[in-house]
């Protein structure tokens, strides 16, 4: 909806179409003044101002909500904070939601606030919009955090924000937290944002540096800027340095969940199984449809809207040769009934964590005899990468596990130039051609998740029990591949599956989903 439909069409006074125009303002030869240009956004506003109407549409409502509860992520989130300003000491830590963006003129994408802010606030889904989260070490204990929370809380039936603003208004967002409200929820003190400028300076020096998290908000990063300057610190590679370590930081301590955060990815996983389900259901719609790969898209994104948040990141529903290409987020192409059809989709659930699951399924409930091949490689690669993952491996064990199956398949195919030995030296990798992305990578709130972390906390780390991450091996031959059998050209697999790392190897959270080619095509008979 447009900022100005269904508005009450009496009155057209003192619309700020009619309060713009410009008195005295010095005007180029030709063309509008930058107030005029301002001013088009509100050229269609017919909204009532008079003060009679901002009585009467200010009285007469029920302002009765069920009590905030506080939510469990409260009890979790001081340790994270205090393990911040732990790694980032003697510093206040600005944290921003984000900013709405738009879509086209007035109209946004739906608001998903920043990870980090997430993680270290509790809060989710679409909360909120131009808010800031700030933790600093405790003046009496400096290994613990405190933090403040500051927004925008909502404003009285009396104000014209109520009903006039698109962007905060109550009768155009819906009702908006109280600063009690929110401080109840999350466990943390809350401020009206328009406090922030001041709280952020205060005490600010040789004794606390001040430093946002660069990328998110690049209003509070100027204003984080200033205040800097203002107060003697330094400006330019001193403070990206420091930006750049805080970001750093926040990626590397979410590489281990705690409690709070393998539960909910557990609900992502299940959600996204459920997911799954309903895409098999629907594979005969999506053989009659002739974008049919939209069915399966449409049909695995209304679970992940009804269940949870969204889709962590754009369902990849690629039938036939598509599944060749990496990131095929189009997904406009038939789904025939002789095709293995590759759907690579996870569940956002309301706490912002994602599943991320690939399945590569034949669309007629049974593998071909050459489609079966190149899944049970796959699958063996798979397997080899699941038997490496364990306490004190490395991270990059789990992806070389998988790259010796890999190599040793393509060996028997004939396709490499040389041994699989060799490829698998630094100076081959020949296999590569046919499997170009890694086998695993952190999972969380993010897809891609703890992507700032240092090499030596990340590729080159041990697991630890409560990382979660994912193992995704592949093989894709490409339907213009001249090097490989005709019988395979256009067949591409993926298995992905999202594991927990356990005292003694690894959880594999999707087991519900099946992975053998017979649970498969089991599992598909049994839906349909
Ligand atoms: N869906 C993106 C990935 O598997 O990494
Ligand atoms: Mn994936
Ligand atoms: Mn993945």
């Amino acid at each position: 909806m447009s900022e100005n439909e269904n508005t009450p069409q009496t009155s057209t006074e003192n619309t700020p179409a009619d309060a713009a125009a410009p008195g005295g303002t010095s005007r180029p030869a030709e063309g509008p003044t930058p107030e005029e240009l301002a001013a088009r956004g509100d050229s269609r506003s017919q909204r009532p101002t008079n003060a009679a109407f901002r009585a009467f549409i200010g009285s007469g409502w029920d302002d009765t909500v069920p009590p905030p509860e506080r939510r469990e992520v409260a009890d979790f989130t001081p340790a994270r904070r205090d393990a911040l300003v732990r790694a980032v000491p003697a510093t206040r830590l600005v944290l921003p939601a984000g900013v709405l963006k738009a879509r086209s003129n007035d109209t946004d994408y739906p608001f998903r606030p920043d990870t980090a802010y997430a993680y270290y606030s509790g809060l989710g889904t679409d909360e909120e919009p131009d808010s800031v989260l700030v933790v600093e070490p405790s003046a009496d204990d400096p290994a613990r955090a405190e933090a403040t929370y500051f927004f925008r809380p909502r404003a009285g039936f009396d104000s014209t924000e109520f009903y006039a603003d698109a962007t905060y208004g109550e009768l155009w967002v819906g009702r908006r937290p109280t600063l009690e409200e929110t401080a109840t929820r999350i466990g943390i003190p809350t401020r009206h944002i328009d406090e922030l400028r001041d709280a952020l300076a205060k005490d600010v020096g040789d004794q606390l540096s001040l430093v946002a998290m660069p990328g998110v908000d690049a209003s509070v990063e100027a204003l984080v800027a200033e205040i800097r300057d203002q107060n003697g610190l330094p400006g330019g590679d001193g403070a990206t340095r420091e930006a750049d370590r805080f970001a750093e930081v926040a990626s590397e301590q979410r590489l281990v969940k705690d409690g709070f955060e393998v539960a909910q990815m557990r609900e992502a996983v299940a959600a996204t199984i459920r997911g799954f389900e309903d895409v098999v259901r629907h594979l005969p719609e999506a053989v009659a449809h002739e974008r049919g790969e939209r069915v399966i898209e449409g049909t695995f994104n209304a679970v992940a809207r009804r269940e949870g948040n969204a889709v962590g990141y754009e369902t990849i529903a690629a039938s036939g040769h598509h599944a060749g290409t990496l990131h095929w987020i189009r997904n406009d192409g038939p789904v025939r009934e002789q095709d293995l059809v590759l759907i690579d989709a996870g569940v956002e659930i309301d706490s912002l964590y994602t599943a991320d699951i690939t399945r590569t399924l034949p669309v007629s409930g049974r593998f071909s005899t050459a489609q079966r091949r190149v899944y049970d490689a796959v699958l063996a690669a798979s397997d080899a990468a699941f038997a490496a993952a364990r306490p004190g491996a490395l991270f990059r064990d789990v992806h070389a596990a998988a790259m010796e199956v890999i190599a040793a398949t393509l060996e028997e195919l004939g396709l490499l130039p040389g041994t699989a030995a060799e490829s698998l030296a630094p100076e081959g990798q020949f296999h590569r051609r046919w499997m170009v992305h890694g086998t695993s990578h952190h999972l969380g709130m993010d897809v891609h998740d703890c992507a700032k972390a240092r090499r030596e906390m990340y590729l080159d780390a041990e697991l630890v029990p409560g990382m979660v991450f994912t193992i995704e091996p592949g093989l894709y031959f490409q339907a213009t591949d001249t090097l490989v059998p005709e019988e395979v050209r256009g067949i591409a697999v993926r298995i992905e599956d999202d594991v927990l790392v356990t005292a003694d190897g690894v959880e594999n959270l999707s087991r519900a989903l099946p992975r053998t080619a017979e649970d498969v095509e089991a599992w598909m008979a049994s839906l349909r």
